[in-house]
């Protein structure tokens, strides 16, 4: 993607800290125009290098007076000018462009927080599709306000209290929107950033995932060797097997991948996945059965922690001998290694200026199930590392990675040992679980709710309860049913079934599974729960 990006077109993000920034670079995106985000106080060469065309200064919870308040780097304004770049500021990078182009900023009388009225007052550049005078609902969240413009830069919009919405000089290419177009809050958002684009910067949308897969499959045959080796981990979830599926494409038989059956896999999901693999995506995987070696490492153990623990270490215990086995088999070692990293994880990483945290590069540690061997010493291929998880299953699609592959729900790294609670290999607790998983789920499918649905599994409880079943008394256990919303696993809400539904799904998972005798939902959302039970 890197040659492409640097080309023409690219839409910088500065990053000053705003909720919103990453879904400016999702919105320019579904614009079909590449756009990236980096720090906003980033240095100079690190904006030149990737030479964008538009440079887009993001909102930011700071006061342009605050000490230590961010900015974009010495020798910034000098760059863009000769360059001829287009520069955007929001919200604080309006403010930002106020004061440090001679304006003034001034603590706001009427603080602006929430759904705003404004007003064309030219319907040049930004507004060029509007006549003056017609008013939009837009989403405001600014303390400060414009004082005084800096020369050459006139008001283009006010909001209802009179204070500067928007603002712009063309001759300098420079403008400005005091609210965020990006959200839903401000309707006419969208056809701002449109109009802004390709109207004032002419662009053009030229960004298509057809182009992304093209171009990534030239980098990754230019960066492996004609001779080298190419590892990965498929999970079984989407991200593994798109990366996978592309590396393929570029290298064919030289990648080699192994997929672990740990013995803490869903229903028939051994076979499920590995024909997806075979059949539809043609991939070369080996499939290691390690159900002993992961359940004898788990025996007695109940606290989640450890169990993670456990199953990763297992997990770099069988990646390392697969490696060596290749060795073996090849008379060379594997040099690279494919992650099915995305841009989340990376931005993630690497926090904003003024957030308090610290720069990282270590992915949630649940994410990469305990770390690689230090000694592999392999070079990291990540193909999806630009992009989003919709992007990603868009990839996926132009691949011919099935649609119900792609829509399926995460399932975590240490699988259902941390939905069996305490003592995975107590009982038939797995074969249990697996069995109203499937009605559960099944269920979900036959209702036409699964897409609605972010994640829906069944929990195995280590309690037993009273019952009666075909005039006997039982004492048997008890199940949770749980299913959430959720925009991205962060923050989530509890999915509100029918009650018919849930009365079916309960009497089906007690008349067809022996041991289990009571059917709860668990009606939390995260927080104050997490998503997993453990
Ligand atoms: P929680 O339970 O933390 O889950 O609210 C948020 C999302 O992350 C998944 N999850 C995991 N994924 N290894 C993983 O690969 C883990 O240890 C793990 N724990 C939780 C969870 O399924 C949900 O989608």
């Amino acid at each position: 993607m890197e040659s492409q990006t640097l080309k023409s077109n690219l839409v910088l993000i500065l990053d000053f800290g705003s909720q919103y920034t990453h879904l400016i670079t999702r919105r320019i995106r579904k614009l079909d125009v590449f756009s990236l985000c980096i720090s906003g106080t980033s240095l100079l060469k690190s904006i030149t290098d990737l030479n964008p065309r538009v440079i887009i200064l993001s909102g930011g919870p700071h006061s342009v007076h605050s000490d230590g308040a961010p900015s974009f780097p010495a020798g910034f304004v000098e760059y863009v000018e000769e360059k001829g770049v287009f520069v955007l500021g929001i919200c604080y990078g309006l403010q930002l462009i106020v004061q440090k182009l001679g304006g003034e900023v001034r603590i706001g009388e009427k603080q602006e927080y929430g759904r705003m009225e404004i007003e064309v007052e030219w319907a040049g550049g930004l507004f060029g599709s509007k006549a003056v005078g017609d008013r939009q609902s837009v989403w405001m969240s600014h303390g400060d306000e414009v004082a005084k413009l800096p020369d050459g830069f006139s008001v283009v919009a006010r909001s209802q209290q009179g204070s500067v919405a928007a603002i712009e000089n063309p001759s300098r290419r420079f403008y400005g929107l005091q609210y965020h177009p990006e959200v839903t809050h401000s309707p006419e958002g969208m056809e701002t950033l449109r109009q802004f684009l390709f109207k004032v910067c002419g662009i053009t949308a030229d960004w298509k995932m057809q182009d992304v897969l093209e171009e990534e499959i030239k980098v990754i045959k230019d960066m492996v060797g004609s001779e080298d080796h190419v590892i990965c981990a498929l999970s079984g979830g989407v991200d593994s097997a798109v990366a996978a599926t592309l590396v393929h494409k570029a290298i064919g038989d030289r990648l080699h991948c192994v997929f672990v059956d740990n013995g803490l896999l869903r229903y028939k999901e051994r076979e499920r996945v590995m024909e997806t693999f075979q059949r539809d995506l043609h991939l070369p995987v080996t499939c290691v059965d390690a159900t002993e070696q992961f359940l004898s490492k788990l025996k007695g153990v109940i606290d989640p922690e450890a169990k993670r623990k456990i199953i990763g270490r297992e997990f770099i215990c069988i990646f390392d001998d697969f490696a060596q086995d290749l060795e073996h088999k090849l008379g060379k070692k594997p040099f690279f290694l494919v992650q099915g990293t995305l841009y989340p994880d990376v931005i993630e990483s690497c926090p904003p200026p003024g957030s308090g945290r610290t720069h990282s590069h270590t992915i949630k540690s649940h994410h990469n199930v305990g770390g690689l061997p230090k000694d592999m010493k392999l070079k990291l291929i990540e193909p999806l590392k630009l992009l989003f998880k919709d992007e990603v299953r868009e990839l996926g699609k132009i691949m011919n990675v099935p649609e119900a592959f792609l829509k399926r729900h995460p399932f975590p790294g240490p699988g259902l040992a941390v939905r069996v609670l305490g003592d995975v290999t107590e009982g038939n607790a797995l074969d249990i679980l697996r069995q109203v998983d499937e009605i559960f789920i099944q269920s979900i499918r036959d209702a036409g709710l699964y897409d609605s649905i972010w994640q829906a599994f069944a929990v195995f409880l280590p309690i037993r309860s009273v019952g009666v079943q075909g005039d006997q008394r039982t004492h048997s256990h008890v199940v949770a049913l749980r299913a959430v919303t959720s925009q991205d696993g962060m923050t989530a809400d509890w999915y509100n079934f029918e009650h018919k539904f849930l009365d079916d799904v309960a009497r089906k998972i007690c008349n067809s599974i022996r041991g289990v005798n009571r059917v709860v939902q668990d009606i939390t959302s995260k927080p104050p729960s997490t998503i997993e039970w453990e």
